[in-house]
């Protein structure tokens, strides 16, 4: 990315936009990345340098930011995530969609150039086969999260050939951070193990103890990300989104590895309404194609994430 880029992180105080923005202004400049969110950001966000209030769903407000700062990249990570969505369905489609559509549009009638925008495997569905997920399945979402996301992608996709907007994109996992706490999803119970497990060594686990899902550890999410943002355009082969794989994991064996450092640690299992939606996303992701285009490969194995995210959240 040259320099003389301007950046725009819409979501910014959210689990992916705190560290995302943090590790953007380390690469390119404090004064070269502002941050945005519908919410006033905490102290530490707020003096790390600029910050405008935005409700990515204004466009008018959206291109007023675009304007003032001269953007030529966005990162747009406001959304509402798949549990919270379910509850609010019309709410959700509406975020999830209009936000999007906003900065596609406005990108391309004001000259920003580059776009990221994450989709999730939640744009897989219940005929999508479940292990190792090929990049190109049958996607067939029955959550209106997921349903956004592949029409998401498809509205990427679109942009890019019609507009020639450089729009990049990422199916994320669930991801595992200690920053932030997470924000509605379904994969949540693997942030919110390691505090119980640290509190009172004992964790109730909304999803049952077989439940596989692919997952990430945030420092791999957002090197990959990076890196993606900084391949040349034309190796970039998938424009709707990339399948994007780290580790995958159950309820049971992040609680066996959690055991290896808090030998006292239990778990039991009272599945809720997010077992359904679990069970309609894949096991276990294809990520062969992010690999060859960009040289994608994540570091943190499961040991090692439960290592570092205890003794994170321990200090
Ligand atoms: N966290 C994950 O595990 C995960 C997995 C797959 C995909 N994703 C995707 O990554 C993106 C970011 O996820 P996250 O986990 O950081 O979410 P989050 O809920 O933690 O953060 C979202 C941020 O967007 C802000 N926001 C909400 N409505 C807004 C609006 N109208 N205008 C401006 N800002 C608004 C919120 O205040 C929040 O700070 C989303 O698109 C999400 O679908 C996340």
């Amino acid at each position: 990315m040259p320099h003389t880029d301007m950046i725009l992180v819409i979501g910014a105080n959210g689990q992916i936009g705190s560290e995302l923005l943090a590790a953007l202004r380390n690469e390119y400049g404090i004064d070269k990345v502002i941050a945005s969110d519908i919410r006033t950001p905490g102290k530490e966000l707020n003096d790390s340098g600029p910050f405008e209030l935005l409700d990515v769903l204004d466009k008018s407000a959206l291109e007023r930011i675009i304007r003032r700062y001269r953007i030529t990249t966005i990162y747009h990570l406001a959304a509402m995530l798949s549990a919270i969505a379910e509850n609010k369905p019309l709410s959700g489609w509406h975020l999830n969609m209009g936000g999007l559509l906003n900065v596609l549009q406005s990108s391309v009638d004001l000259g920003v150039s580059r776009v990221f925008w994450p989709s999730s495997i939640a744009a897989f569905g219940l005929h999508s086969p479940r292990q190792n997920t090929d990049q190109w399945v049958v996607m067939d979402p029955n959550t209106v999260y997921g349903i956004s996301k592949l029409a998401g992608e498809g509205w990427c996709n679109y942009y890019f050939e019609k507009k020639n907007l450089d729009v990049r994109s990422l199916r994320f996992p669930g991801l595992i951070s200690y920053k932030t706490l997470p924000g509605g999803g379904t994969t949540d119970y693997a942030i919110d193990i390691f505090y119980h497990a640290l509190k009172s060594k004992h964790y109730t686990c909304f999803l049952r103890a077989d439940t596989r899902l692919p997952m990430m550890y945030m420092p791999d999410a957002i090197r990959g990300t990076l890196e993606l943002m900084q391949t040349p355009a034309g190796k970039i082969n998938i424009r709707t989104s990339y399948n994007f794989s780290a580790i995958n994991f159950t309820p049971e064996e992040i609680a066996s590895s959690i055991k290896k450092v808090i030998p006292g640690f239990s778990i039991d299992y009272k599945p809720d309404f997010r077992q359904a939606i679990a069970e309609s996303w894949p096991e276990s992701m294809n990520d062969t194609q992010a690999r060859a285009d960009w040289n994608w490969h994540s570091e943190y194995d499961l040991d090692a994430m439960v290592k570092d995210m205890l003794q994170h959240i321990e200090r």
